[in-house]
Parts: structure tokens; sequence; C-alpha cells
């Protein structure tokens, strides 16, 4: 589709090795449609994700990276021959319809439940419980106290993040993104609230971050920099363990200047999803502010895309400003599969039916209409 736009996010970019149209990114978004045993994506995600290709890159929901890593339900793997077989229809339609999609990998850690794993507790890297909820197959329920992962646990789930980047790229995907933020493994790790360790993995800041950089260079080698981007970032729900700690903005200042060793495709960055002003990130962000790009501008070299609650003007204004680079819209992209036309014609923006958000159906996943079709 060609798209007339003299839009700062609507100018074409280069990340990595791949020319992107504009700079309109889709963010990773669950929804729980491969409602089947072997969690294989389905046609419906194919249809989903071509819908969506006008977007200069899309990141997939997070797609689990090995059967230790599932932590919600009906999310699709990438660890199977039968699930990359599922991912190339994806990826098929998504390049037929002009687009670009990369895997977001993902391992949910403490953020499992016992229903995922036989009755054991999910792994982590510590029993500390984190005090979220966990999305089983019959609903939210109270996450539990987790096994601490053993040393040989950490290897293997190093290598399992290397396999499910090559299967990636075997089933067509542009790229790969590293979920490494949020209330997931990596930040499980990062957090000092839920990594008691001693060992290696423990402790010091660059201790913390051992296991995440070990993956990214695994992923790296797999796949290449150019083709490896990652999410991370201070940023959480300031609930539970995951409340900001004197550690938290130190820690990610850390993750993020570190990453510039590697020359990745991109840094997806979430600003502030809840006020923080009475909390020790205040000083990087209020609910609209631009504090949190401003900050990370300073530390990191490559190519931030930035998300949450970004709308036109804000996107716009951010890449004018030297701040970011390209944007993420996570909830716009639900209800508005031609996000980037409708931008460009200033078109008004449909409302998420959320109810359906989560749901193994069609409904309220592949049948919101593009504007044109509403206007006809
Ligand atoms: C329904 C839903 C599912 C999400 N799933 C994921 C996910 O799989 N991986 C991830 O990193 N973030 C996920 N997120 C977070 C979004 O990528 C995004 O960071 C968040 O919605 C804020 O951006 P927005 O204000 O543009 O919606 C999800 C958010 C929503 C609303």
């Amino acid at each position: 589709m060609n798209i007339e736009s003299k839009q700062s996010l609507h100018k074409p970019i280069r990340l990595g090795d791949l020319d992107l149209p504009n700079r309109i990114v889709m963010a990773p978004l669950t929804r729980m449609r491969a409602a089947n045993p072997e969690l294989v994506p389905t046609a419906l995600h194919a249809e989903y994700y071509a819908q969506r290709a006008s977007a200069g890159l899309i990141v997939s929901e997070g797609v689990f990276v090995s059967p230790d890593a599932v932590g919600w339900a009906d999310v699709p793997g990438l660890w199977s021959e039968a699930q990359v077989r599922g991912w190339s229809t994806v990826t098929d339609a998504v390049h037929r319809a002009g687009g670009r999609i990369v895997a977001q990998l993902w391992h949910a850690g403490s953020l499992g439940h016992p229903d995922f794993h036989a009755g054991r507790a999910p792994r982590s890297a510590s029993a500390v419980n984190p005090e979220q909820q966990s999305v089983t197959a019959a609903g939210r329920k109270d996450t539990v106290v987790p096994r601490a992962m053993e040393k040989d646990e950490i290897r293997r789930t190093v290598a399992d993040f290397g396999r499910a980047a090559r299967n990636a790229i075997a089933a067509g995907f542009d790229g790969v993104q590293i979920q490494g933020g949020y209330h997931y493994l990596f930040n499980q790790f990062l957090n000092v609230r839920t990594n008691r360790r001693t060992d290696a993995y423990g402790g010091s800041t660059q201790n913390r971050a051992r296991f995440l950089f070990e993956v990214v260079e695994t992923v790296v080698e797999a796949v290449g920099a150019q083709r490896t981007g990652i999410k991370t970032g201070p940023a959480t729900s300031e609930t539970g363990a995951f409340v900001s700690n004197d550690e938290t903005l130190a820690t990610s200042e850390y993750v993020i200047d570190r990453l510039n060793e590697f020359d990745l495709s991109h840094l997806l960055l979430m600003g502030a999803m809840t006020d923080l002003s009475a909390t020790p990130l205040a000083p990087l962000a209020t609910l609209a502010g631009d504090g949190m790009f401003r900050h990370f501008r300073e530390f990191y070299r490559g190519n931030i895309i930035a998300n949450v609650d970004m709308d036109r003007a804000r996107g716009n204004r951010l890449i004018e400003a030297g701040l970011v680079d390209m944007v993420a819209f996570g909830r716009p992209f639900i209800a508005n599969p031609d996000l980037p036309a409708r931008f460009a014609a200033g078109a008004p923006l449909a409302e998420v039916d959320w109810p359906k958000v989560y749901g193994a159906t069609a409904e309220g996943y592949t049948d919101y209409p593009s504007f044109q079709a509403v206007a006809a």
C-alpha cells in the first residue's frame, strides 16, 4: 500500500539490515489464539498479522522458547517443527502483504504457574513469589513460589533461546526480539527483590545481568546482531515484587549501556505505565512525559523504539526531537489494522472491544475493518 504522508512517523528507516517504509511499529501483543495442544499458530494468526502488514515492522506476540518457558495459556511456541511450520504460514502471509515481522522470544519464568508444568513450580532466579497473576487455561491465578534455576538449567535456557532464534529464521521471520523486560524471566534475574542468588548470577549488577547477556550473545551468534532486537527498561507495573527499588534504575542503565557493545537492530523501550512520581524512578517519567526516552537516549547509541500511550502527534514529536527513532503502538493496532493509513489521513481511531481481546476465535481479532471499508 502506498501511503502519502510527510509526517515523521512515515519516513523510511533502516533497522539493522532491514529497510522499513515507515517508523510505525506494531508492539508485541499476546492474543491467546493458539488454542491447540501443540501451541501452533494457525491460519487465523496469518490473517491477523497480514492485515497489519502496513506497519513498518511487526513484533509478534511473545512466543515461548521452550515448554519450560510457558506461562500464559494458548500462546504459540517456537521450539517444535509443527510450530515452525505454523509460523512459516504467518510470515509468508505478512511478506505477501508487503510487511516485515520479527518474533518476540519469551520466557515467563515465575509468571508461569504449576498448571503449565505438570504441577511443578515454574523456574526463576530464586524462590521468591513475584506476587502477580498468571493467565492459565482456567483463568487468572495467583503466582506461586518458583524454583530457583540450577546452573545447568540456566545453560539449557540460554541454548533454548538460541534454538528459538534459529527456528525463527527457519520459519521466515525477519529477525527476533528478546523479551528482556516487564515481569518476565530476565527481569526476575535483574531485580534484587526476585534474585537472591549468591552465585555468579546474583549479587552485583553485573552478575544479575549475566544471564541476559549470555542469551544476547547466543542469539546474536545464531542470527546476527542486525536481526536481533531487545525489549528492556525499568518500567513495569509497580506491583508486587516489581515495585521499583533503589537498584532498578541503575540496573537498567547498566544493561542498556552495555547493549551498545552488540550493535543490535533495536531497543524497544517502554515509557511509564503508571504514575512514577512517588517511586525511585520519579526523575525519569511522568505518565505522559518523555523523561524515559530523554534519559536513555543518553545511554543508547542504536535505534530506540518508544512505546506506551503513544498517539500520532506524540510519536511525530518524539522522532522530530531526536529522542527516538521509531514508535510502537500496541492497543491501537488491535482495533486499527491499517493504523499507518489512518495516521496519514488523520482518520479517527477505532476503539478496542476489550472482552474479545483474549479469546479463541476470529471475533475481536481479525474482524476490525480498515477505515476505508468503514467509510465505504
Ligand atoms: C493485550 C495485550 C497483550 C500484550 N502482550 C505483550 C507481549 O506478548 N509481549 C510484550 O512484550 N508486551 C505485551 N504487551 C504490552 C504491549 O506490547 C505494549 O507495551 C503496551 O500495550 C503499551 O503500549 P500501548 O500503549 O501502545 O498499548 C501487551 C499488551 C496488551 C494490551
